[in-house]
């Protein structure tokens, strides 16, 4: 019986820092783990894993298909930015090894669609890291709602709001990286996923359309570097059902907001209603630095070394299950779980892909908003990957 996975990480950028790293040096999850080699063609991205993986030099690489070539591998967790999810999924479930990728699936549904099916042919596990499936605060709603306490789903809101300073490549040290993060990146694309993948885990709804609406009044008027993107953006989906959810997101609040990032979602339905405190789990902190809300739930650096919460159990349940896999330990029902297209956040990528059709396609007014269009989401399937596939997604 298998009790490690061999597993070569293809991108170690900010999310394996902020992350990835705890799950594969200091959780309950390293175990399981052989960290057996890295690629990403940016050297000092290498260099700093590698040192840290304690990787020899014949186990670093530039190029992925190199490292898939040369090394034995079980499974590889593919960390680049998600427009680059495709190419390194494709070649590893075609190399026989499981996937691991963070939300999103991809950028686009075609990505997405591609990667599915790929899997599905090469008869591998694909799993994509949504670490608020693992929030047991979503993960009671999603048990609670799903009872049928509430009765039918009718609106819901969510939001996600980070601080300024995420975005703003003016402040130093800078938050990400690369001074146009928030200009490469959407809140949609970044934070939208989250929130949409979250509430179609409790509800489990099929989205029907997108209307999106975005507003640009902070970001262009930061100095001495201006930022053209999105301070906020209203994503309404709406379901097949006729229920309709807002979910905002953006990253301009003041630097003084109590967390990072100010988060919460409220389902209204026929019998009842369900409200996610999201950003308050219970221990805030006033310091001279000011007054904030710690989420231990999410990540918990404990005093012993371990890092705990749900960002690390998330993507440590997905290595489980791929060893499971691999032992013939993971039951019919488990796996027909996480070959579903609402798991491997089908939908989500699908709602992400429109709401940016949507305000590609809308009217700038003078004000700073952009009206977007109503995108329907079957006619957006159909074009992207076809009316036979479309129909697989149910999306009829
Ligand atoms: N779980 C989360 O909450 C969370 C948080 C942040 C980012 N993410 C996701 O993680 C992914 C990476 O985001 P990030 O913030 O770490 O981005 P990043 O830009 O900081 O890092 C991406 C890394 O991928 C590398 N890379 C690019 N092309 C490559 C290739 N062909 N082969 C190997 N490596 C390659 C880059 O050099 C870089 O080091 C994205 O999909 C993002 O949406 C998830």
């Amino acid at each position: 019986m298998k009790t490690k996975l061999r597993l070569g990480v293809i991108g170690a950028g900010a999310v394996v820092r902020e992350i990835y790293q705890h799950l594969y040096f200091h959780s309950r999850y390293s175990p399981l783990l052989e960290i057996s080699a890295v690629a990403d063609p940016d050297e000092g991205c290498r260099s700093w894993f590698g040192e840290l993986a304690k990787l020899p030099a014949n186990r670093r690489f530039a190029d992925y298909r190199e490292m898939l070539a040369q090394v034995e591998l079980d499974a590889v967790q593919v960390n680049t930015p998600d427009h680059l999810h495709r190419g390194p999924t494709l070649e590893a479930l075609a190399a026989g090894l499981d996937v691991v990728v963070p939300k999103p699936a991809a950028a686009t549904i075609q990505d997405a669609h591609a990667m599915v099916r790929a899997a599905q042919k090469a008869g591998r596990f694909l799993g994509v890291d949504f670490h608020k499936r693992e929030d047991p605060r979503i993960k009671e709603a999603e048990a609670r709602f799903q009872s049928g306490r509430y009765g039918v789903f009718q609106a819901g809101v969510f939001y996600m709001l980070d601080k300024l300073l995420v975005a703003d490549p003016n402040r130093s040290p800078r938050f990400f990286a690369s001074p146009d993060f928030a200009e490469r990146n959407s809140p949609v694309s970044f934070l939208t996923v989250h929130m949409a993948d979250a509430l179609m885990k409790i509800v489990r709804l099929v989205p029907a359309q997108v209307r999106a609406t975005g507003y640009s009044h902070k970001l262009p008027s930061l100095r001495p570097r201006a930022v053209k993107g999105w301070d906020l953006v209203d994503t309404e989906i709406r379901f097949t059902t006729g229920a309709v959810a807002h979910v905002l997101t953006g990253w301009a609040l003041p630097d003084t907001a109590w967390a990072t990032t100010v988060q919460s979602g409220r389902l209204i339905c026929s019998d009842g209603l369900l409200d996610l405190e999201l950003d308050r789990p219970g221990l805030r902190e006033f310091h001279a630095e000011g007054l904030s809300e710690v989420n231990p739930l999410f990540r918990n650096f404990e005093k012993d070394g371990r890092v705990t919460g749900y960002g690390i159990s998330s993507p440590g349940r997905l290595y489980e299950q791929i060893l499971a896999g691999r032992n013939g330990q993971l039951s019919a029902a488990e796996r027909q779980a996480a070959d579903e297209a609402l798991t491997l956040g089908f939908y989500t990528t699908l709602v992400l892909e429109a709401a940016e059709h949507s305000l590609a396609q809308g009217r700038k007014l003078e004000a700073g908003a952009t009206l977007g269009t109503t995108v329907d989401l079957r006619e957006l399937a159909v074009r992207q990957i076809g009316a036979d596939a479309a129909c697989e997604y149910r999306l009829e």
